[in-house]
């Protein structure tokens, strides 16, 4: 008698929210759809899209900020967390945009920027124009600099978009004491900024700003929003003294070599979590109830946090029961391309969250890493590049797309939430020829073109192979320039044809939802070889399906178990499944 090996993380029940197990298509408002032709996506364009996700099979979209705000960090610098960028609408247009979401069964999730504001944002103003040590200025993290007079930062951090994470906000006040020499009445005051100088860290030490973001909160809880993705979450909380930290600020707090800076004095502190509890228990107050009391598993209102913290155990401590919901799971996207690697991850991540009983998330690309279509073209073990420029080496595009279909086909099988990113469903590249008079992201300037930056993962997305901006708009304008290669990826073009990388990823949701996946138990399979990824899903009831995800990343082709194949992320080699290729199959 053989016994199955029991699961390593547990199957959810019928009634589990559908947080636990929904796909979020994040679109990036500026590269999805443009209404006016401008060259910049608007909400508009996003609504009249909308059907599209319908029949993609996603849950719920997450939108990257579309707040009013001078585009320092392409709207992650917000001068108005209350109103919609006039580039991208109004906020009529976010109301009807949520609405038809509503309408044809998606949930909206927005972005929320807490760590820092813009540089143009009124309390910003207000603080400029107020005196060193004035309530204006104590919503921030304004310091006086080191030296005489203050002309050196207040410490040596640096910004994660390189160069000091100080910026002087207004130079020494120096007087002639009247005997030829002179006098330092006030130093230079400078403040803090993690990312760029338009970009002023908030001071979370004070509760005016904790007030402040409650009301935002409420702001959009009122406007019908289903949940809020957390920009930097685990940097709010600064240690106290603003320690000294020699390395750089980092935002995946890593090393050059890797490992965890889990001192780093800006990321991760405890005191964040306090900030996640109270914003929890204001989500709470919005959510719906069945007639009986009950909570409707429909009716959550979710966090889910961007926390780039090591070990998993850490990034656990953001999703306890009374924390977020999600948060975002990089060890899935940092896994380099080895059957060992991929199994660590996976059962680390689950296992990470089951300590908590929290559902994980799995995310493989996002508007700030290079897409995994050609970040998975490199030699496995690459570090991931931040951008990919003309003259470094290329990826192998073609070794990149299969691994890419086949990492995601992994991917939606496993139990938890997951993150598609707009525009990997049609296997779209990386830009990696982009002229870099094209280049807007900051990183790429402030270090005067030293690290490439996110550019390439941002183009605007391919619709139809043959209209202008390949159907992003009417007018063919685009404020980042689309490779050649994005009008054969069109939608048009994958639209009902077999085998394209759109169709798979529509028999992967469809397959997903019909067999429960996002939900399943998981269990390691016997006697898989060393090369090969292999698990068995199955909820909870007896009679319920099982379903077998296998990923090959040996050099030879290896046979697929008894039963119907499902589906597959690219041809079967003789009914074997060949090197990195993944297969789905309900085992007879
Ligand atoms: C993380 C966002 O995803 C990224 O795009 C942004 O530049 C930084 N946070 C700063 O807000």
């Amino acid at each position: 008698m053989t016994t199955e090996p029991a699961p390593f993380h547990s199957p959810g029940t019928p009634d589990d929210p559908w947080w636990r197990h929904a796909v979020i298509y994040q679109v990036y408002p500026r590269s999805w759809a443009d209404s006016t032709g401008d060259g910049v996506g608007d909400l508009p364009g996003i609504t009249a899209r909308l059907p599209y996700l319908v029949d993609l099979g996603v849950d719920a979209l997450w939108l990257s900020p579309f707040y009013r705000s001078p585009m320092a960090d392409a709207g992650y610098d917000v001068a108005d967390y209350r109103d919609i960028d006039p580039l991208f609408g109004t906020l009529a247009d976010a109301d009807a945009l949520i609405a038809r979401a509503h309408e044809l069964g998606l949930k909206v999730i927005v972005d929320l920027v807490p760590n820092h504001t813009s540089r143009e944002h009124a309390w910003f103003q207000a603080a400029l124009a107020a005196e060193p040590g004035s309530p204006e200025r104590a919503r921030y993290l304004f310091r006086d600099g080191r030296g005489p007079h203050g002309e050196e930062p207040p410490n040596d951090w640096s910004s994660v978009f390189t160069g000091s994470a100080w910026t002087m906000a207004e130079p020494a006040v120096v007087e002639d004491d009247g005997h030829g020499a002179t006098r330092v009445v006030r130093k230079a005051q400078w403040y803090l900024n993690l990312f760029d100088s338009g970009q002023p860290d908030l001071d979370w030490t004070n509760p005016e700003v904790h007030e402040e973001f409650d009301a935002i909160l409420r702001f959009w809880l009122d406007r019908g929003v289903d949940g809020f993705r957390v920009d930097v979450a685990h940097g709010l909380v600064k240690k106290e003294g603003l320690p000294d930290f020699a390395d750089r600020a980092d935002m995946a707090g890593t090393n050059p070599d890797g490992t965890a800076t889990s001192d780093a004095p800006m990321w991760d502190q405890d005191g964040v979590h306090d900030i996640y509890r109270a914003w929890r228990r204001t989500l709470d107050e919005y959510v719906t109830r069945r007639p009986d009391g009950s909570i409707d598993p429909d009716g959550d209102r979710i966090l889910v946090a961007e926390a780039w913290v090591e070990p998993i155990e850490r990034a656990a401590l953001y999703v306890r029961p009374d924390e977020m919901h999600q948060a975002f799971n990089f060890h899935y996207l940092n896994a380099p391309w080895r059957a060992a690697d991929l199994r660590e991850a996976v059962e680390e991540s689950l296992h990470g969250n089951d300590l908590v009983g929290a559902p994980t998330t799995w995310v493989l690309s996002n508007h700030d890493v290079v897409r995994h279509a050609s970040r998975l073209g490199f030699a496995p073990g690459t570090p991931r590049p931040n951008g990919i420029a003309a003259d470094d080496p290329q990826p192998d595009a073609e070794a990149g797309l299969r691994r890419a279909r086949a990492q995601t086909t992994l991917m939606l099988a496993l139990p938890g939430s997951a993150y598609l990113y707009q525009g990997e469903e049609l296997g779209l590249p990386e830009h990696t020829t982009l002229p870099d008079e094209a280049r807007q992201d900051p990183t790429f300037l402030r270090s005067h073109g030293a690290e490439t930056g996110r550019d390439g993962c941002r183009i605007p997305m391919s619709w139809e192979a043959d209209a202008p901006a390949a159907g992003f708009n009417t007018t063919g304008e685009a404020w980042l320039p689309q490779p050649e290669s994005y009008s054969g990826l069109a939608v048009d073009r994958q639209d009902g044809v077999e085998g394209s990388t759109l169709e798979l990823y529509r028999a992967l949701l469809r397959i997903r939802r019909e067999r429960g996946l996002g939900s399943a138990g998981i269990s390691a399979v016997p006697g898989t070889p060393d090369d090969v990824v292999a698990y068995d899903l199955q909820g909870a009831d007896d009679d319920a399906p099982r379903t077998r995800v296998i990923l090959n990343l040996g050099a030879e082709a290896v046979e697929l178990p008894q039963g119907d194949v499902l589906v597959t992320s690219g041809p079967l080699d003789d009914g074997r499944l060949p090197t990195d290729t993944a297969a789905w199959v309900a085992p007879a």
